[in-house]
């Protein structure tokens, strides 16, 4: 059954001693499930574990400050992991991956996966992860357009994103996908805690169309042709361009 809101009793029974996913806090409309969770933490309210959920978002953002659209129908939340002792790079890698894999298993398309953060479906912004530190605790949130409609997403977005509806006219039981979504990023955050990125290196690869042919990367405000030679064991992305090879830790790339 589709519903475009979530059933709270379902959820709130769900709740596991696990990594993420202890305590499941829903609103229907918050600024930001990531500055819901940061005011949260410096409050002392919420516990590791934690994840916040909206139904929409006021002010959404992404990485580079940038808006993330959040009419109802998308799924919005963040999970807090206190005392991370680890980098964010790769766990944004593996929070993508777990988010693309899930995707599969509910819809039966295979998103791609585009350093370091978004996921795609033909070519398009499907979801995207952002890993923010507070101190030492890590703020990782997520979004992905489900039942999202073309109209609701605003007309400059409309070449550039989709949702699950727009490319498969199905609507999603949200409580459902929200789940299966908090269960996949939960065991593969336990996999990479207990074996490091590098079970994931190859896997993350695999869902990238463009390993080993040509990118653009964004190095401040300057585009560059190079080639997407590799990603290393700690999640950096490696390319080679005309002044050969070189690592980028943060920064953005674009296919065309
Ligand atoms: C990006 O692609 O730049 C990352 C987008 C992250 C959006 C999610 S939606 C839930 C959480 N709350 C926010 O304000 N942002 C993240």
């Amino acid at each position: 059954m589709s519903s475009n809101t979530y059933d709270t009793r379902r959820i709130l029974k769900s709740q596991k001693a696990r990594l993420i996913g202890r305590n499941i806090i829903i609103h229907e409309v918050v600024e930001s499930t990531s500055s819901f969770l940061k005011d949260a933490l410096t409050r002392g309210e919420v516990s590791s574990g934690a994840v916040a959920v909206a139904n929409i978002q006021t002010k959404g953002y992404g990485r580079f400050k940038r808006e993330w659209v959040s009419p109802r129908g998308g799924i919005y939340f963040s999970f807090l992991i206190k005392r991370f002792k680890r980098d964010i790079t790769p766990l944004t890698l593996v929070v993508a991956y777990s988010v693309a894999n899930t995707i599969h298993y509910l819809t039966g398309i295979k998103p791609s996966l585009k350093w370091p953060n978004d996921i795609l479906i033909n070519g398009k912004k499907i979801g995207g992860v952002l890993a923010e530190l507070v101190g030492d605790n890590l703020i990782c949130g997520i979004g992905v357009n489900i039942n999202t409609e073309q109209t609701a997403l605003p007309e400059e977005l409309r070449e550039k994103a989709t949702s699950v509806f727009i490319e498969t006219g199905k609507k999603l039981d949200l409580t459902d996908a929200l789940l299966n979504l908090i269960q996949g990023i939960d065991k593969n955050l336990t996999i990479y805690k207990n074996k490091g990125f590098l079970y994931f290196r190859d896997r993350w690869l695999s869902l990238c169309p463009r390993w080993h042919d040509v990118i653009y990367s964004k190095i401040g405000k300057e585009k560059t042709v190079s080639l997407f030679h590799d990603i290393s064991e700690t999640g950096t992305l490696i390319i080679v361009d005309e002044d050969g090879k070189k690592q980028l830790f943060s920064g953005e790339i674009s296919y065309e």
